[in-house]
């Protein structure tokens, strides 16, 4: 049901319709009507702006509603929970048709969602998920299966170092409490299961910037001699730690086997170089399928639970890395 405010949005969106056209701006033959879906508007809001993947995110979500007619309504909460918990309350108070939002972390939205509920607006996941006993609080996620990106990568360790006695490992997780953070370290461990040959000495959060990156890996270095693989949950904070490889005189892809996760240009350019070892993609190109969502709800249609993206994983073992496509982020 639309509430008198909705109403009253609609009907300005109308209003301009008509002026449109009374004034010949609109083409010969088409209508101005309220159910028009260049009048869906959805609220977004993104996370921040921390990697080169969340910027081309937010580009992809951009341009991908300004092809489907979808007014957006943009907020970045720069790397703030509760930014994007007021953002959320905005787009509550301005009765948009749908919201979707990028969950910097899974916990403590039960009470915004909660609102969002009561007003009647879909809610829509993307990129991360949210930890909550109440199911029906969103309608869908949308974004990667960052479970199975952690598997790509331990299965890339079982073969790279397949006949190695023993691998001590560090890993550079992302943003603490984070859906990649906890999902990327547990397929990992999960594909190294119990095989002792394998040690993660240290795991330590660069929460997903490349300065953190840079510093977790000098402490890493500081602290241990003998490390043989770094696992870096994004490439942002890989870059980071190939700097401080470097300054500390090691060869990143040769004294130390590099896996990162993300799949940017700078990383598929650095894999090519022998410099990194395994990129396992997670896309950010995810804007035209949170259109098409969005469009569904908004017609009041039910969407499938969980929308995955296709991804795959490129290492040193591929013969046709020169063919491989500009990457878009
Ligand atoms: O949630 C996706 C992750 O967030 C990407 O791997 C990372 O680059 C970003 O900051």
């Amino acid at each position: 049901m639309k509430t008198p405010l909705r109403a009253a949005r609609r009907l300005a969106l109308l209003l301009a319709a008509c002026a449109l056209l009374l004034s010949g701006c609109t083409p010969a033959g088409t209508t101005a009507s309220v159910t028009d879906e260049s009048q869906i508007l959805l609220g977004f809001s993104q996370l921040g702006s921390e990697s080169a993947w969340r910027i081309g995110n937010t580009k992809s979500v951009q341009e991908a509603a300004k092809r489907a007619g979808v007014q957006l309504m943009y907020e970045n909460a720069e790397q703030k929970q509760e930014n994007q918990i007021k953002a959320i309350r905005s787009f509550i108070a301005y009765q948009v048709d749908v919201i979707a939002f990028s969950p910097i972390v899974e916990d403590g939205w039960d009470n915004v969602l909660t609102e969002a509920k009561n007003a009647g607006i879909p809610v829509l996941t993307t990129d991360r998920r949210i930890n909550t006993s109440d199911e029906s609080l969103y309608v869908g996620f949308v974004g990667s299966d960052f479970e199975e990106e952690g598997r790509r990568a331990g299965r890339f360790v079982l073969e790279k170092m397949k006949d190695a006695r023993h691998v001590n490992i560090v890993e550079i997780s992302g943003t603490i409490d984070s859906t990649p953070m906890r999902q990327r370290a547990s397929g990992f461990r999960e594909v190294l299961g119990d095989d002792e040959r394998f040690a993660i000495v240290e795991s330590v959060s660069g929460d997903f910037l490349r300065s953190k990156g840079k510093e977790c890996m000098q402490g890493l270095l500081k602290r241990h001699d003998d490390i043989d693989v770094l696992y870096s949950h994004n490439d942002a904070m890989t870059l980071g730690a190939l700097e401080a490889i470097e300054e500390a005189g090691l060869t990143p892809g040769k004294d130390i086997v590099i896996i990162t996760v993300d799949g940017e240009q700078a990383a598929i350019d650095l894999l090519k170089q022998g410099k990194i070892n395994c990129v396992v993609e997670c896309t950010p190109l995810i804007g035209d399928i949170i259109m098409e969502l969005a469009k569904k709800l908004a017609a009041g249609e039910s969407i499938p639970r969980n929308t995955y993206s296709e991804e795959s994983v490129f290492t040193e073992f591929d013969t046709d890395l020169d063919s491989l496509p500009p990457r878009e982020y």
